[in-house]
């Protein structure tokens, strides 16, 4: 399982603590969790320049570019939890920019040819441990394909 970890303040959030007991209360061994803190990441947001060298990379399906080593992580993965705190209605922009990363056309989804969206993801299953997860207990949303 990758966890993506956007649990700015740290130890101190509690979306972390809610998502740990949860692993731990689902039984998964230690050794099934990659944890991806991204406050620990270098997580760029797309810009002009890093647009116009993805594209350039896609366009060549130079999918083993560093570029999309956390695209790459994220298709292989076998199961995903995504845990963020509420804020500002939302979610932190560094979830944002971390999204941004990993949707990379013809490595994570693509298009058929009627137009529809066809995701590549290895996962069966996303969880994502939204804010009310924090504070309420209701709020695992999953969504499976
Ligand atoms: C920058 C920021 C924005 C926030 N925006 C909202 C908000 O729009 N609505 C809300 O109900 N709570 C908001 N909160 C409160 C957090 O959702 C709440 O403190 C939550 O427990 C933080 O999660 P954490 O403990 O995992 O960091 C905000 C907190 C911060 C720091």
């Amino acid at each position: 399982m990758l966890v993506v970890d956007c649990c700015i303040r740290g130890e101190e959030s509690a979306t972390r603590k809610y998502y740990r007991a949860y692993l731990e209360k689902a039984g998964i061994p230690a050794e099934e969790i990659m944890v991806l803190d991204l406050s620990r990441e270098e997580v760029a947001s797309l810009d002009a320049d890093g647009l116009r060298r993805r594209d350039d990379l896609c366009a060549r399906k130079a999918f083993d570019d560093a570029m999309f080593a956390f695209a790459r992580q994220f298709r292989d993965a076998e199961e995903i939890l995504i845990a963020a705190p509420f804020w500002d209605l939302s979610f932190p922009a560094l979830l944002k920019s971390y999204l941004e990363q990993v949707c990379v056309t013809g490595l994570t989804f693509g298009y058929a040819e009627d137009g529809a969206c066809v995701g590549y993801c290895r996962a069966k299953r996303l969880l994502y441990f939204p804010p009310a997860a924090a504070s309420s207990g209701r709020g695992i949303w999953a969504l499976s394909t």
